[in-house]
């Protein structure tokens, strides 16, 4: 089974203001809601490839109930831990007249360490040899700088493949505990290793550094609409963007992430998990928000896919 972790989820919020002006009233033209957070994309991009997944993290409030019935409704099985406070709502505000793009974030709920640990019992009960555990995606409050460092030691412990997909200090911590794959984006892994890496050459070697030093069994670099390097102990391939017509970017790495996973959890070969994934990657980008493509437009990037053995 494959379990993401979504530790500080978000109702995201995406509403149409034409001409969004400040002090003064402005009028929503239209409105939708999506369940968001890194690994609940991911889980639900897992389900678009007709795989399952168990989504699970922390939720507050009647905005976590919101989620939580979201999730459901799409047919997401779910095993949220309930704390005080309410999760964040994050409004988008698009301004199709001015082209702008604003967001108004909520604070989220603050989780004490004993919290934290409390949900990483509740997985460590649930999971076992096998199992991928993606874990994703920013803390919320309150949360200690090295929790990836515990939560990958523990999952790897427990006898299952660890996904790490963070940046920052959570990232540079995380990987001390040598998850299995990391899916850094280039200025991500630039960050990293503290020197601006822009060819596939130099990246493959960054990663290679990585890998060596931390024991990461795989490493995908993606590169926006450039594709992605993916490294493994044997191989490296790189595969080139797609050319598509982009709808909305945010949470492409997510559906680069859920593809991974479902490959792994198949036994898929490299070469079959580049295509899977850069498709994956590319028809998630034609649609707006943070929707999840549908497989058949998936499928029908799949040819399309151009890759180069290095
Ligand atoms: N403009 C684009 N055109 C085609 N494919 C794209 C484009 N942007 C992203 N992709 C696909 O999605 C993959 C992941 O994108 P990207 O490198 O931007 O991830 P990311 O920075 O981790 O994103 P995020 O964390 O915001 O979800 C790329 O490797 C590529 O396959
Ligand atoms: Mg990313």
């Amino acid at each position: 089974m494959i379990y993401t972790v979504t530790l500080n989820p978000a109702l995201d919020k995406t509403v149409e203001i034409p001409s969004l002006t400040v002090n003064s009233v402005n009028r929503i033209t239209t409105m939708r809601t999506d369940p968001g957070g890194k690994g609940i994309n991911v889980s639900k991009v897992i389900d678009k490839l007709g795989k399952k997944s168990i989504a699970t993290g922390i939720l507050g409030g009647d905005t976590g109930n919101a989620i939580q019935s979201a999730l459901q409704a799409m047919g997401l099985e779910t095993s949220f831990r309930f704390v005080e406070g309410e999760t964040r709502t994050n409004l988008k505000v698009i301004d199709p007249v001015n082209h702008t793009n604003t967001d108004i974030n909520e604070p989220g709920v603050t989780v004490s360490e004993e919290i934290l640990n409390q949900v990483l019992e509740e997985l460590l009960g649930k999971i076992g040899t096998g199992d991928i555990v993606v874990l994703s995606g920013s803390l919320p409050k309150g949360s200690p700088k090295d929790t990836y460092h515990t939560w990958v030691r523990a999952c790897k412990g427990a006898g299952t493949k660890v996904i790490l997909d963070a940046d920052g200090e959570l990232l540079s911590e995380g990987i001390k505990a040598s998850p299995y794959l990391i899916k850094p984006n280039n200025h991500e892994l630039s960050d990293l290793l503290g020197r601006t890496l822009a060819t596939p050459e130099e990246l493959e070697k960054a990663a290679r550094e990585l890998m060596e030093k931390n024991g990461i069994a795989k490493i995908v670099v993606s590169m926006g609409g450039d594709g992605a390097l993916y490294v493994t102990d044997k191989e490296t391939i790189y595969a080139e963007g797609l050319k598509v017509p982009v709808g909305s970017t945010v949470g492409a790495g997510d559906s680069v992430v859920a593809s991974l996973a479902a490959a792994e959890e198949s036994g898929m070969s490299l070469e079959d998990t580049v295509r899977l994934s850069t498709a994956t990657g590319a028809a998630n980008v034609m649609c707006s928000g943070t929707q999840a493509a549908e497989y058949d437009v998936i499928e029908g990037l799949i040819p399309r896919v151009v890759l180069h053995r290095m």
